[in-house]
């Protein structure tokens, strides 16, 4: 029986996205405000009574609030992560209005994406993922606003593992708001570079070097990685951006990176690159596979990173450790060099 329990609870499709309209809503931020029962909490939130009354009572079952004996509604320890100014910031990443959580329900077609390889963002959501965000700017912005989370804790650990002595110019390949390039600048104060991007982060970036008295050192221009890129650079960084492309794809990516390094330049690819036999955990099943609904990407483990690489002209030269403090596995910065025999 409890194997069918935990089966049951693991098929259930209701649970999360209870979890998610609670944490859309900010169901526990009202709580902690003053509206402990259902009357107030449907007009704080604009809701159906009756139907936040069915949800709240999920939300007690699976132990994310508790009820009172005046039935007065509290978060648990667990319900108070959800609080909008909880420092693990899970709220975010669970509202449905967000473009990360919106795009989990192209899992809905996960079974298109198991049968056909390809990605379901555009048969839920009308457009492929990149364009969607590119024509909804507050949708972007959500975006930007969750890759930029954490920013200092998760980019000045790769900054500093990477020897920049002999490297002058940087560019940083779909660099998002620009907070690695910006712990690049700081770890190595020689050092210029250049972030390409889409016209709305590369926009946002460009403010944040200016805010940062960066912008003597530090430029954003509105580019596209599949196109020629500007150039040339010593080393170039791709900070979780080949993950979300296929294979044929990202190593598209890649030729565009060669052909704008300068002699003897690198490519620093800062990503995951567990080795195949710890694959089979929670935080890289549910990164690859989002990959593969959202964009028909995936995460590479580290034998295929060598494959991979070696398919698009390059040899992985070295492997930089980086122990990422707020997440429970490390990352990689993967150091990349043309081979002087690659066959394109
Ligand atoms: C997963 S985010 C990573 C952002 C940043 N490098 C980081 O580590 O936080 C991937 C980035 O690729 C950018 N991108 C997507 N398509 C692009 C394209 N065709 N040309 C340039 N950038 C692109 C997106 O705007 C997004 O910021």
């Amino acid at each position: 029986m409890r194997d069918l329990d935990t089966l049951l609870k693991l098929g259930a499709l209701h649970t999360p996205m209870v979890v998610r309209v609670a944490a859309t809503l900010r169901l526990v931020d009202h709580i902690q405000a003053g509206s402990t029962t259902e009357q107030t909490l449907a007009k704080a939130t604009g809701t159906n009574p009756n139907a936040l009354l069915r949800i709240i009572r999920h939300l007690v079952a699976i132990g994310i609030l508790t009820r009172s004996a005046t039935g007065e509604l509290a978060p648990t320890s667990l319900g108070r992560l959800l609080a909008d100014d909880h420092p693990a910031q899970q709220r975010a990443w669970f509202d449905l209005t967000n473009a990360v959580s919106r795009a989990d329900l192209s899992f809905f077609r996960l079974l298109d994406a198991v049968r056909t390889g390809r990605p379901t963002y555009e048969a839920v959501h009308g457009r492929p993922f990149y364009e969607d965000l590119s024509a909804d700017p507050a949708l972007a912005a959500s975006f930007d606003a969750l890759m930029a989370c954490d920013q200092d804790v998760v980019y000045d650990a790769p900054a500093e593992a990477y020897d920049w002595s002999g490297v002058q110019r940087v560019m940083d390949v779909g660099g998002g708001v620009g907070g690695f390039l910006m712990a690049i600048a700081k770890a190595a104060p020689h050092v210029r570079g250049t972030l390409v991007e889409l016209a709305g982060p590369a926009e946002t970036a460009r403010k944040h070097f200016e805010n940062n008295g960066l912008a003597d050192r530090l430029t954003a221009v509105t580019g596209d990685f599949f196109a020629p890129l500007p150039g040339p650079a010593d080393v170039i960084t791709l900070s979780f951006v080949l993950l979300n492309w296929s294979d044929d794809d990202a190593r598209r990516i890649l030729r565009r990176c060669t052909e704008a390094l300068a002699p003897g330049g690198r490519i620093l690819v800062f990503e995951r690159d567990d080795v195949a036999e710890d694959a089979s955990n929670d935080q890289f099943t549910l990164l690859d596979l989002r990959m593969l609904v959202f964009l028909g990407g995936r995460l590479r483990t580290r034998d295929e990173w060598g494959t991979f690489a070696a398919s698009a002209g390059l040899g992985v030269e070295s492997v930089l450790r980086v122990p990422s403090p707020s997440m429970p596995f490390d990352l990689s910065l993967l150091v990349l060099a043309p081979n002087p025999d690659r066959e394109e």
